[in-house]
Formats: structure tokens, C-alpha cells, sequence
């Protein structure tokens, strides 16, 4: 397909001529990235891929984006990268470990993919604290109450986790993701179904938490949010990653330098196949 030979993933990928700080090139040099995906591929029953040979290299401080129409592998990738699905082939490393289901380096990952498992009959409240004794953490390791404040469920922390509205049970679901203080935080589609001031202290507590050192990724749908909030975005189609680098790079490079939309639309409508399952086989 044409566009693939546009992808930016290859060698030499935006990611590696962007306009880095000087002083994140020194850090990042010093240690292991953050996210390390190599050749990572899912196959699902009746040879269906769904995650097609995914290279992926997050260093600390980034906020990554990873787009791409319904059923393009971002969700599976997510899960492939916290253990939560094996890989058919390929390789995860969080701050240079290997990833295995239940591996002690997933303590230094907040996630929320998929939705959060609450007990519907407890309280917001009494579900972070339950949450958090299941990890086996000492308790002032928590971080409950900063984690708490970016929920901003008020009074609502105290009622039945079955009396919450679809956008509270996300917040409780990011306060559960923030416990422990992650160094690495990863999104499935966070502002879905947020109301626009939530949206907005989402982002406010992004932009916080990556000033203290936090990296993010997360997918989404919503563009302009990943223009904004992210440093750096991949595109996912049929399970490829068909553009990755720096927001402002593939902006320019395919968005006419317009909008990160306008580069999605180029580089994922304008190769002929936009949204739908994958439906490719193994050969
Ligand atoms: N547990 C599963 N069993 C079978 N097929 C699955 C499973 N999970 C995902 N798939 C398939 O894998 C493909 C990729 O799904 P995935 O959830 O990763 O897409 P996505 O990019 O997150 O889409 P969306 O934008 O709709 O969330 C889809 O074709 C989906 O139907
Ligand atoms: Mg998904």
C-alpha cells in the first residue's frame, strides 16, 4: 500500500530528527526508556492479526498519543503492554524489564484500559482502599489523597460505586490508575465520554503529572486533545503503526501543518482503508 512506504516508523523515524530538549537527551541517554516495543504481533483466532509487528520506543517526560479507527490494535496493544494479553510474537520492556503477567515492574505503571473493576455495592472511596490492599503495598505508598483530588468525586466518594454516572466511574478509574504515584501512565481513551469540564481537569492533571516526571500514553479518538496534550503520537492502521514521531513533525510532514486531523485523515483515510476489523489472515 502506498502510505505504508510514507510510514514514519522506519528508518529514519521523525521521532529520532525531532528537536529534542538537550536536557531530555541526556536523561533519556542515561537510562532505559520508559516503553520499549519490538515486532510485537497478535493473532487472534482464525488467524486474524490484529497487532501486525509493532515498534514502539517511549522515553521519560514524553506524552504519546496512539491513534487509529475502532479495531486498528490500539486497545490490544495497551494490553500487550501491561501483561494483560500475550503477545504472539514480539517483545514488551517497561523500564528495560521484560513484561510478564503479574512482573514487579507493572508496580511503577497507573493504568486504565478497558474500564475499571469495581465492587458495585462499595463506596468510590472504599474501592481505592480495597484496590490498593490488593497490591501488597505498604499503605503510605498509596498516594491516596493527591489521587483523590484528580478524581474530584466529592461527595460522591462516599456513595455505592453502582449509583455512578459513566464519566464518575472513569474518574474513580484514573484515582485508581494514579495510586502508588506510577511513573508511567497508560490511557485507553481517556476523554471518552467525559463532560468538557472534566476534559478539562483531565488535562489539567496530565499536564501536572507530567511536569513531575510522569510519562503518559494514551490512546484516543480525539485529535485535537492529542494536538494538544501530547509530545509525540503514533498512528495505528490494521494493526501497523503507520506514522510515529513528534506531534509538530507529522503535523507538518502530513497535516500540510494544519492540524494532527488533517495529517490522521491523510495518512489513514488516504490510504484507502479506513475504519472496520482488521480481517487479515496469517498467511
Ligand atoms: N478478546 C478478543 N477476542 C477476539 N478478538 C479481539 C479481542 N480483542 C480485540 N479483538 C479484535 O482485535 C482487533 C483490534 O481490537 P482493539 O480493541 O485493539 O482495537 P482498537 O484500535 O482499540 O479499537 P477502538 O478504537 O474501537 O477501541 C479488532 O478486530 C477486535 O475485534
Ligand atoms: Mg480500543
Amino acid at each position: 500500500m502506498a502510505l505504508r512506504n510514507l510510514t514514519v516508523a522506519g528508518p529514519p523515524p521523525l521521532a529520532a530528527v525531532a528537536d529534542h530538549s538537550t536536557r531530555r537527551e541526556v536523561s533519556s541517554a542515561r537510562g532505559a526508556p520508559v516503553v520499549r516495543i519490538e515486532g510485537l504481533v497478535k493473532r487472534l483466532r482464525r488467524g486474524v492479526i490484529a497487532v501486525d509487528g509493532v515498534d514502539l520506543e517511549i522515553r521519560k517526560g514524553e506524552v504519546w498519543g496512539l491513534a487509529g479507527p475502532n479495531g486498528s490494535g490500539k486497545t490490544l496493544t495497551l494490553k500487550m503492554l501491561l501483561g494483560l494479553v500475550r503477545p504472539t510474537a514480539g517483545k514488551v520492556f517497561l523500564f528495560g524489564e521484560p513484561v510478564r503477567p503479574g512482573a514487579r515492574v507493572l508496580g511503577r505503571v497507573g493504568a486504565l484500559v478497558d474500564g475499571p473493576g469495581f465492587v458495585p455495592h462499595l463506596s468510590g472511596l472504599d474501592n481505592l482502599r480495597l484496590a490498593w490492599r490488593l497490591t501488597r503495598r505498604p499503605a503510605d505508598e498509596a498516594g491516596l489523597e493527591p489521587a483523590l483530588d484528580y478524581a474530584a468525586l466529592g461527595e460522591a466518594l462516599h456513595r455505592p460505586y453502582s449509583t455512578y454516572s459513566h464519566g464518575m466511574r472513569y474518574r474513580l478509574g484514573f484515582a485508581q490508575a494514579l495510586l502508588g504515584r506510577p511513573e508511567l501512565l497508560i490511557l485507553d481513551e481517556p476523554v471518552t465520554g467525559l463532560d468538557p469540564l472534566h476534559v478539562r481537569q483531565l488535562r489539567a492533571a496530565l499536564a501536572e503529572l507530567v511536569a513531575r516526571g510522569t510519562t503518559v500514553l494514551m490512546s484516543s479518538h480525539v485529535l485535537g486533545d492529542v494536538q494538544e496534550t501530547c509530545t509525540h503520537v503514533a498512528v495505528m492502521q490494521q494493526g501497523r503503526v503507520v506514522a510515529s514521531g513528534r506531534v509538530p513533525d507529522l503535523v507538518a510532514r502530513f497535516g500540510a501543518g494544519s492540524s494532527l486531523e488533517e495529517a490522521y485523515v491523510e495518512l489513514v483515510a488516504g490510504s484507502g482503508a479506513a475504519a472496520g476489523d482488521p480481517g487479515r489472515s496469517a498467511k
